[in-house]
């Protein structure tokens, strides 16, 4: 068959909310989102990563299918759809579901009330995943809610809120459906609180909802499914740019054009090969879309196994083989039920939905979940090419390992057959993650043994791993030994040793997760020999003893159940006017349009005319000279327009905020891999990243190429200037004490993850050098200093605009700096607008994150538990260019006290400088790592002189009016009352001696649990920093429009202040309406961080309200009665102005370094927070229980939208009560094997570390097994 004979473009068909859609220059390449955000100009659904991992992209796609006349509705990534697959499709984005101008669907009405939305950049995805599984389940159990959201990130709100509006939904009732003395956690408020104090628990009024009515739903266009019944079949071709998609109707077909082309992929679901396409470069000018076959549809149930079509998706195995569970004997099913456990937590709906079995079969990843299990189980292959049909057992595809030949080029997998189990058979699955749902898993396991009927002898076994090398492998050897003997110990034994000598792992890896590979390998075994022996005994418990019941409970695996919550808050005083809305649980301002898709991020701005889109070209070396740049074949690629470079650059490259600048564009040389060298212009995003990819860079390496903490101490490289604090006289305390302890604790980086990635749109104005900047930025007047100096013009000709960010969280201050000058330099020379919205993996790449951290110390203390002196060093990776690296230095030292009064105390900062992308600032800002070293010297304490680590904490904890270590004056009351409430409230003593019963009885898992108290100051350190200042017009018909210098990014601070404003003007909510923040009405505002944007903004807009009232106040005194729109219309008659500016000077906060005294804080906040772990000693696989924080925040605005992003930055430290009760955790397990009592955790604490510190025979094995000693090839910074 060949393309030239074929017909002529299809016209393409399918429905977007009920309207029609006919493409005819579909191209294959096109994705859906991007056809639905640039051409249909829908941009509820948002881009968040292109990958299929956040969700942020979600759709409904409604199929008919003819033959069982039904419709299938399912929730996909539309970044992974490619449209041609979506011929005869509906898709329904979150504008289908419901808007502001129509209806507000109930399930965006819910989200938003239950403030499930805080920067909104992910709702829509979540909208669009429960509104599909309402589709298919108008009240879904809370299992089913739960699967359905597994594929949708949130980094904003911790997901609480987003599920109480799920629940909501749910058969099963809202609340804990406790019952015990008739009390629920929806009516013990009485008992949670002195009874003086009031609190709430209500967050929003379910009475308020509209209920769901299916009935209400758009339908399944008729057209649609007229097509599917009345038109014949026929081969539909696709040709792009660069791609032609060919989808044909018959397997014949299939097979001629698999000889035809032998090359060309058969595409079904894309998740495999699309990721291949965008992440890896690999190219295919031709795909077959094969998935209207029936034979790789077919479902055929046997007396002896299921045959699956390979085109079937996960989701409909899935459903199968739980309706096969259902219906036939347990003997039967063990398959089935092994592979349905694989399949629950692999990837999250919307992949599993789109996902094929043949797909996840064939392109045989190592990390295929299915593949092992399915091999174990004897699975077979039906496989055809042209004029040939053959079965093969699955396991043979991995026979040579990666690469072989096993399949033909021209052949293509038909369907699958999986067998029933046999009588005597046992099969297991396992499966080990970063995480439980939607990651890729570390390694996973099938395994299956035979016995001689009626015995323990092994006729068959079979044990297949994934993950572990670069292909599924079988343990082939080691079965074939294995056969004939008893499942006993000295099986086990020899099993173990076997199968660690066969599986031979490169060091391809970082050392440690080969070792960790290894444990699990032989860890997954040992659990296979536990259930295995387990079920044996159920079978014949006269021959077979079972294992002991301290074993049992290792059997069962962690669940991700629906999480029982509440909040407790204070509660406003009964004076307080219904009207006065602050300190009340108002909805955020703008959660309805997060819901509907209508709020407008960065790149939701339409295009302007002419518009080119801008593709960064980065460094792909960490030190080196740039020989010469090739732009040649880049600038004959399809629709580009130019490229920029340092030359374009008008002004200034190169920002001196320090002695090192932050730099726009490399110009003689890189420092680090992702450093901007230059900057294609195209006329779509595609074109301008196809030609970026065509940029050649010469380089010539520099040395020293410094990454680590450690070689950047070798090298002396610091930024400047490092800090020091001491108070008291360390010592002369040593010489005094009973005990030193000395150690250290590493603490990585994290990736910001804000979920709108970096985003600019530059709009060159024509006249004056004026611009307009549109940006996604926590701080619009850096943004305005960067672009106005880096072109030269004075900053009165940039204006910047800011209506939300899509999370921030430190990330999108001077990062979105460079990034918007490197914009508007590519506009400037264009004399165009320039979009630029990063790629997440540019943006990952590009942007730095949070500084890896090393704490080392030396603490001295008496045998009784006080510490009296501790001299450290914290060294933080600052990466290539200053950025707040010093500050953050700083404020590390600043906050490592965290709750505790250390009399004599030295401390040392050092900021180092490397070849990394340069880190900025995040969350904490440094708190964390810091305060982090702290509790880890506690327990250190703790563990030396037998005291638990809660009494060391009380020990040394500020109790009376005192001095921190920079002689502030703090009053500690309230840390004290909120550690007490937070002992009381999480019933810490009785929880601990349960805790210390559970770890008798069991063996392999274990329990822990830790309390911490946490002390947060708040402050900028110095006074111009927290100045603010806001505008609030008043129109003559009473409308108030309001702006102020903060930014909305999730934290719903433009909330706050409309509350804040209603209650100063004594005028509804609805009456205020925020627009944007702009450098053109609030002028020099400072950045929204450290937790103080609604302090100090809200000062600005009390203070503009209250101007406002003054000059409104004769005309009210006249006309007491009048309404306010009287008043205005008064006020305006009489040439009174209606337009106020509010001002804040900032705090009179100062440090003075050289002292190392002052008054850097304006206040305090407190909290403490308990948690209750559990561990899976073989795995390391662990499970927070239960979590209490009490946290003193002062009065909060608006308790609803506090708890997420508001109190977040210094809640977020107490996250580390899970790590301490992890580690509480492992040292009991230490302690019962009699393993070293010292032993050092660092963060984040990953199952493979739980795993190694809870040594046994299996992490010894590892020691001693010569092949286990691999060398890292990667190196962790
Ligand atoms: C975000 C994300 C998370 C994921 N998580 C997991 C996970 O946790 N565990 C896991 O196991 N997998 C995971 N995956 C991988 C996913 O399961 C596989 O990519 C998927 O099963 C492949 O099916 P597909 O239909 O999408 O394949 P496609 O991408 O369409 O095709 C894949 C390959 O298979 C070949 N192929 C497909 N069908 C046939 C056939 N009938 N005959 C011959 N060749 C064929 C194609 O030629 C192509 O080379 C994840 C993927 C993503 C994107
Ligand atoms: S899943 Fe599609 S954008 Fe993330
Ligand atoms: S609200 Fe979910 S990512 Fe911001």
């Amino acid at each position: 068959m060949s393309l030239q004979g074929a017909a002529g473009p299809e016209e393409l068909i399918f429905y977007v909310n009920g309207r029609k859609i006919i493409e005819k220059n579909a191209d294959p390449e096109q994705m859906l989102l991007s056809y639905l955000r640039k051409r249909l100009r829908l941009t509820g659904t948002k881009y968040g990563c292109g990958g299929g991992g956040c969700g942020a992209c979600t759709v409904m796609i409604s199929t008919y299918e003819p033959a069982l006349k039904k419709i299938r509705h399912y929730s996909a990534n539309a970044c992974l759809l490619p449209i041609c697959s979506l011929y005869g499709a509906a898709v329904t984005t979150v504008e289908g579901v419901g808007s502001t101008k129509t209806r507000v669907h109930p399930v965006q009405e819910r989200l938003a009330k239950c403030h499930g939305s805080q920067c909104g950049f992910c709702t829509p995805g979540m909208v669009m995943s429960i509104y599909t599984l309402l589709r298919n389940h108008p009240e879904p159990t809370s299992e089913q809610m739960i699967a359905a959201l597994a594929g949708n990130l949130c980094r904003c709100t911790g997901y609480r809120p987003i599920l109480d509006a799920c629940k909501t939904f749910c058969k099963e009732s809202i609340c804990c459906q406790r019952k015990t003395n008739e009390k629920c956690c929806l009516d013990q408020e009485d008992d949670l609180f002195d009874k003086e104090e009031k609190v709430s628990t209500r967050l929003f009024s379910t009475d308020e909802f509209q209920p769901l009515d299916p009935t209400q739903e758009l339908i399944f266009p008729p057209e649609l499914m007229r097509m599917a019944e009345n038109q014949p079949k026929r081969t539909l071709f696709f040709h792009g740019e660069r791609m032609t998609w060919i989808s044909p109707v018959s397997l014949n077909e299939l097979l001629d054009l698999k000889a035809a082309y032998p090359k060309a992929p058969l595409l079904v679901g894309n998740t495999s090969v699309g990721p291949e396409m965008k992440f890896r470069g690999v190219f295919h000018p031709i795909v077959i879309a094969p998935a209207r076959i029936p034979d790789l549809n077919m479902v055929k149930c046997t007396d002896d196994g299921l045959t699956l079509g390979a085109a079937c998706s996960l989701s409909l195995v899935k459903d199968i083989l739980t309706n096969a569970m259902a219906e036939l004997p347990e003997e039967k099913t063990k398959v089935f039920s092994a592979v349905l456990q694989q399949l629950r937590t692999l990837g999250g709906e919307q992949i599993r939905n789109i996902a094929s079995l043949g797909g996840n079969i064939i392109s045989r990843k190592p990390t295929s979940d299915l593949n092992p299990i399915l091999a174990a189980s004897n699975c077979m292959l039906n496989l055809a090419s042209r004029g040939r049909k053959r079965q093969i057992p699955l396991s043979d595809i991995f026979a040579d390992g990666v690469g072989n030949n096993t399949i033909t080029p021209e052949e293509i997998l038909v369907s699958v057959r999986i067998p029933h189990s046999r009588k005597g058979e046992y099969v297991s699955a396992f499966r080990q993650a970063p995480r439980r749902e939607n990651a890729l898993p570390v390694t996973n396991a099938g395994m299956r043994v035979l016995f001689e009927e009626g015995t323990d002898t092994i006729k068959d076994l079979s044990i297949f791993y994934g993950g572990a090398v670069l292909t599924t492998v079988c343990a082939k050897q080691t079965c074939r030994t294995l056969i004939g003997r008893h499942w006993n110990k000295q099986m086990l034994d020899e099993a173990c040793r076997l199968v660690l000598k066969e599986i031979a792992l490169p060091g391809s890896d970082n050392g440690e997760k080969v070792d960790y590979k290894k444990t699990l390998i032989v860890s997954f075994f040992y659990r296979f020999f536990l259930e295995v022996s387990q079920s044996l005994k159920t079978m014949d418990p006269c021959h077979y003893p079972g294992i002991p019941m301290e074993y049992r409970s290792v059997l069962q695996d962690f669940k991700t159940k629906m999480p029982q919550s509440i909040q407790i808050y204070q509660d406003t005083e009964l004076s307080q006017s219904p009207q006065d809305p602050v300190g009340r649980p108002i909805m955020h301002q703008s959660g309805i349009k997060h819901a509907t898709g209508e709020a407008v991020y960065v790149d939701d701005l339409p295009s302007v005319d002419g518009e080119l889109f801008l593709a960064v070209v980065t460094s792909s070396r960490a030190h080196a000279k740039i020989v010469s740049i090739d732009t040649s074949e880049a600038l004959k690629g399809p629709g580009v327009f130019d490229i920029i470079t340092a030359h374009d650059v008008p002004a200034t490259n190169e920002f001196y905020y320090s002695d090192d600048p932050e730099i726009i564009f490399a110009r003689n040389k890189v420092i680090c891999v992702g450093q901007i060298v230059c900057a294609v212009v195209a006329d779509s995003d595609d074109h301008a990243k196809q030609a970026a990819a065509k940029v050649k860079i010469e380089y010539e390496v520099l040395e020293p190429v410094i990454l680590t903490i450690e070689e950047a101490i070798q090298h002396n490289s610091f930024f400047e200037p490092k800090r020091k604090l001491e108070q008291g006289n360390v010592d002369r305390a040593f010489e005094t004490v009973d005990n030193i302890i000395e150690g250290e604790i590493r603490i990585g980086g994290q990736e910001h993850f804000y979920i709108e990635t970096q985003s600019v749109l530059v709009v060159p104005k024509g006249e004056d050098n004026e611009m307009d900047v549109y940006v996604s930025t926590q701080h619009p007047a850096i943004i305005q200093e960067m672009v106005a100096a880096s072109l030269g013009v004075p900053a009165n000709r940039i204006m910047c605009h800011v209506k939300r960010v899509g999370g921030a969280f430190g990330g999108k201050l001077l990062k979105a700096g460079l990034l918007a000058s490197v914009a508007a330099v590519a506009a400037n020379k264009t004399s165009r607008a320039v979009r630029l919205i990063l790629s997440r993996g540019d943006d990952m790449l590009i942007t730095g994150g949070r500084h890896p951290f090393i704490g080392k110390y030396k603490v001295g203390f008496m045998n009784d538990g006080r510490i009296r002196a501790v001299d450290a060093k914290y060294y933080i990776n600052g990466g290539c260019t200053p950025d707040e690296s010093v500050l953050v230095a700083e404020v590390s030292l600043l906050k490592m006290d965290n709750a505790y009064k250390i009399p004599n105390l030295r401390c040392w900062a050092y900021a180092c400088k490397t070849n990394l992308p340069s880190n900025t600032a995040f969350r904490g800002f440094g708190f964390p790592q810091s305060a982090l070293v702290t509790e880890t010297w506690i327990t250190g304490v703790a563990d030396k002189i037998g005291l638990s680590p809660e009494k060391i904490r009380e020990i040394n904890m500020y109790k009376e009016n005192e001095q921190t270590h920079f002689k502030q004056k703090l009053d500690p009351q309230n840390l004290i009352r909120c550690w007490n409430e937070c002992m009381e409230k999480s019933a810490y003593c009785s929880r601990k001696t349960a805790v210390n019963e559970f770890n008798k009885q069991n063996h392999w898992k274990k329990k822990g649990i830790a309390i911490v108290p946490m002390k947060f100051p708040f402050g900028l350190g110095t006074r111009y920093l927290s100045q603010a200042a806001a505008l609030v017009h008043i129109y003559t018909d009473g409308s108030v429009l309001l702006t102020h210098g903060g930014i909305e990014m999730g934290q719903g601070i433009h909330t706050k202040m409309i509350q804040v404003a209603s209650r100063e003007l004594n005028i509804p909510m609805s009456c205020i309406h925020f627009c944007e923040t702009s450098t053109t009405t609030v002028p020099n505002a400072c950045a929204s961080v450290g937790s103080a944007g609604t302090d100090v903004n809200g000062m600005a807009v009390k203070d503009a309200c209250q101007t406002l009232l003054k000059r409104l106040q004769p005309i009210i005194n006249k006309n007491p009665k009048g309404t306010w729109n009287d008043w205005i219309k008064e006020a305006f008659e009489q040439s009174v102005s209606l337009s106020a500016t509010g001002y804040f000077r900032g705090y009179n906060e100062n440090m003075d370094w050289e002292k190392g005294e002052g008054q850097p804080f304006t206040y305090f906040l407190y909290g403490a927070a308990c948690s209750e772990v559990e561990i899976n000693c073989l795995t390391g696989d662990h499970k927070n229980l239960r979590t209490d924080i009490v946290m003193d925040i002062g009065c909060s605005i608006n308790p609803a939208v506090d708890i997420g992003q508001g109190i977040g930055e210094a809640g977020l430290f107490l996250g580390c009560s899970v790590f301490f009760a992890l580690r509480d955790a492992v040292t009991r397990v230490r302690n019962e094997r009699g393993l070293k009592k010292t032993f050092a955790l660092n963060s984040p604490l990953t199952a493979e570390q739980i795993r190694a510190s809870c040594a046994d025979d299996f992490t010894d094995m590892m020691a001693n097994n010569e092949s286990a000693s691999s060398t890292p090839q990667t190196t962790s910074v």
